[in-house]
């Protein structure tokens, strides 16, 4: 809207005044619509709202106070300046002007100055309230784009935390896989080979070394012991010289077979059998059924970890469909997500579990895996994968407490105050979008819990206190 441009309707039953006021606003170059009357006035005003109305008051039919309550009823008009122009000059007419929605009254006889100043001060009045309207429909407008944009990112934000886990879990789950994979190959093969060994071999051996053959793959069958290559060397060795002084033939690939069966503790019990002359032939049939009995025990190993992984998959996503708060133990929850994070976790960082005794809490189980996710996922970035995670669990008062404790770079004193900003991070595009501890605090305070964190260059512990009943 442009001052000197200004759209102004004047009402005034008195021909003289109608022109008096026209001329003085045309004079200052603005647009003016002189009318005689209320009605013509209402009409005037709905078909094309002008910026401000000069009223008179007392007119025949319809009063000035009438064509101001009408156009304050109407949405199209309510917002025009009206300003009051009459010959009343009693402390009543104006309030009763001002509280029918007027902005100003002026007394006749009027002097232009007065009536100038007053049009030009509510015109800026209502250019200004205009621009503020406007910039707060922008702003809402914005603000609206913003929570759509917010709420964009922490899908966005959710679907790549579950694409590092799914990544994660494929790994670990493929690691035992391909354990399975090669155990059942090498059981094949050692299998293949008994059956061509054993006929000649209980042929060849008499019942007392059919015996010790047994009581040989029994202490095998039974080891435990996992030596490193270096403790092999060493052990194998020793029991070559033994062999030796016992005068066993091949005692090179006799010791060696028996420390890869894992027997070379206490060998006298089957120096006879070793003593034999087909001794060679003997131990690598040994040695076969055993490469069985490993690798069996290598698959039942690996089905464990990939079923514990599964048990672990199916906790994380656990809803609970009603939408209400069930009980729950908080530590089950984090071994949960412990697991899942076995990957990044086992390679260089310790976890030092110390759970207390707690009683469950009640909770949203699977929103609360959403909290440990995020603070072990920013411990680890945080330790850059080395170091060490305390994990501790614990009542009190009220509340059951978990505290995290990083060994990692730290918060400054300037970012403690703004890490559970949504959107303030630390970290690269791509590795950080700084909403992890926005959510973490808004699951928080659905538990009615709170958050609390404590850092120096080292250590950094994040406490999350639960109220047990709430
Ligand atoms: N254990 C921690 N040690 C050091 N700094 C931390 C730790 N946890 C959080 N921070 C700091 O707080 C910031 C905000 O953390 P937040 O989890 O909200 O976002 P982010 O980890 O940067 O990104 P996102 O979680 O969205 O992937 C991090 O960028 C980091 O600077
Ligand atoms: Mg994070």
């Amino acid at each position: 809207m442009n001052d000197t441009k200004a759209d102004i309707l004047i009402v005034d039953d008195t021909r003289a005044n109608l022109r008096l006021l026209s001329e003085m606003l045309i004079e200052q170059e603005y647009m003016v619509r002189p009318v005689p009357d209320g009605s013509l006035a209402l009409s005037a005003a709905q078909m094309e709202p002008p910026d401000l109305i000069l009223l008179d008051i007392m007119m025949p039919r319809m009063s000035g106070y009438e064509v101001c309550k009408q156009l304050k009823a109407d949405e199209r008009t309510r917002d025009i300046p009206v300003i009051f122009i009459s010959a009343k000059n009693e402390v009543l007419d104006k309030l009763k002007a001002f509280s029918l929605g007027g902005v100003d009254y002026i007394t006749k006889p009027f002097q232009t100055e007065e009536v100038l100043a007053r049009v030009e001060t509510h015109l800026s009045l209502r250019k200004l309230q205009k621009h503020l309207e406007e910039k707060n429909r922008e702003l809402s407008e914005t603000l609206e784009e913003l929570k759509a944009t917010q709420n964009q990112l922490i899908l966005q934000e959710k679907m790549a935390a579950l694409g590092q886990l799914v990544a994660g879990i494929a790994h670990e789950i493929n690691t035992p896989l391909g354990a399975i994979r090669a155990s059942i190959s090498n059981i094949s093969n050692a299998l293949n080979a008994s059956v061509r060994q054993l006929p000649q071999l209980f042929q060849e051996l008499s019942p007392k070394r059919q015996t010790d053959f047994l009581a040989l793959l029994q202490v095998a069958f039974e080891n435990k012991a996992n030596l490193s290559s270096r403790e092999a060397r060493t052990r194998r060795r020793i029991l070559k010289k033994e062999l030796e002084a016992e005068g066993v033939s091949e005692s090179d690939s006799v010791a060696n077979t028996l420390v890869n069966m894992g027997v070379s503790e206490d060998v006298s019990p089957f120096m006879r059998l070793l003593k034999e002359e087909n001794n060679t032939f003997v131990l690598q049939a040994a040695y076969n059924l055993c490469v069985q009995q490993n690798n069996s025990k290598n698959i039942i190993m690996a089905v464990e970890r990939a079923s514990k992984i599964v048990f672990a998959l199916k906790n994380y996503a656990r809803h609970d469909k009603s939408g209400k708060k069930i009980n729950a133990k908080v530590t089950e929850g984090i071994d949960v997500v412990l697991t899942l994070y076995h990957t990044q976790l086992k390679h260089g960082i310790e976890v030092v579990r110390n759970y207390g005794k707690t009683p469950a809490v009640r909770c949203y189980p699977d929103e609360l895996n959403q909290v440990w996710t995020n603070l072990i996922h920013n411990a680890i970035q945080a330790m850059d994968g080395k170091g060490k995670l305390g994990i501790a669990v614990f009542e009190l008062g009220s509340n059951v407490v978990v505290q995290l404790t990083d060994s990692g770079s730290g918060i400054s004193q300037a970012d403690k105050d703004r890490i559970f900003e949504p959107f303030f991070t630390t970290k690269i595009a791509g590795e950080g979008s700084g909403l992890g501890l926005d959510i973490v605090r808004k699951i928080i305070d659905r538990h009615q819990g709170r958050i609390e964190v404590e850092s120096q260059p080292g250590k950094t512990t994040f406490s999350v206190f639960l109220p047990i009943h709430q």
